[in-house]
């Protein structure tokens, strides 16, 4: 069922979230994050869901609409949604890059970027989860599903494709693996500093 596999990537999605939440808290406490965890998940943002969950998504979306545009008044805009998720990601991206590149950019502002791209895309997920994907499955029988399924395959697009899921799956995979390498380097570097009487 495309719903689940859609709710599958969401949390898969939470999980790398949860990572960059984490780098997040370390560069507010004035420590340098991880900056290649921090690119990483970026570089995922711009391939899996820009490539394969929103198509999917807006497919779902534009049968929704022929099938209850009422439905669709009441649920919002997901094409708006997704402009401004991809807004916030180039938004996010350059930020990281112009740090990268020790352009000269507020603190602050860069921890209000990362903050504000989770908040937001947790809170674009929800609302996916809450009002579009219940308004969805409501309004489309069987056979639109089965015509979704088939559009999705059907042009060639490896939306579905096991190998598509198999490396996203890797990807994040490697991302969460670096994330705890650097969790890892980070609380022993804590527990050398404190053998030293280092603060
Ligand atoms: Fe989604």
């Amino acid at each position: 069922m495309i719903i689940d596999l859609l709710l599958r990537e969401h949390r898969n999605i939470d999980l790398l979230l949860v990572a960059l939440q984490r780098e997040l808290e370390i560069f507010e406490n004035g420590i340098r994050p991880d900056y290649e965890v921090i690119r990483a998940i970026i570089s995922y943002f711009e391939v899996y869901p820009e490539m394969y969950h929103h198509p999917q998504e807006d497919l779902i979306f534009s049968k929704l609409k022929a099938r209850d545009p009422d439905a669709v008044a009441i649920v919002g805009d997901l094409a708006l949604e997704h402009r401004e998720v991809v807004d916030r990601l180039h938004h996010f991206a350059r930020a990281i890059d112009a740090v990268l590149a020790d352009r000269d950019l507020f603190r602050q502002d860069v921890g209000n970027i990362i903050c504000d791209f989770i908040l937001r895309e947790r809170h674009h997920m929800m609302w996916e989860e809450r009002d579009f994907f219940p308004a969805a499955l409501k309004a489309l029988s069987a056979q639109d599903w089965t015509e979704i399924a088939s559009a999705l395959t059907n042009d060639g697009d490896p939306l579905f494709s096991e190998p598509a899921a198999a490396t996203s799956d890797a990807l994040r995979a490697h991302i969460l693996q670096l994330e705890q390498e650097a969790e890892a380097e980070r609380s022993s570097v804590a527990l050398s500093s404190a053998k030293d009487g280092n603060p």
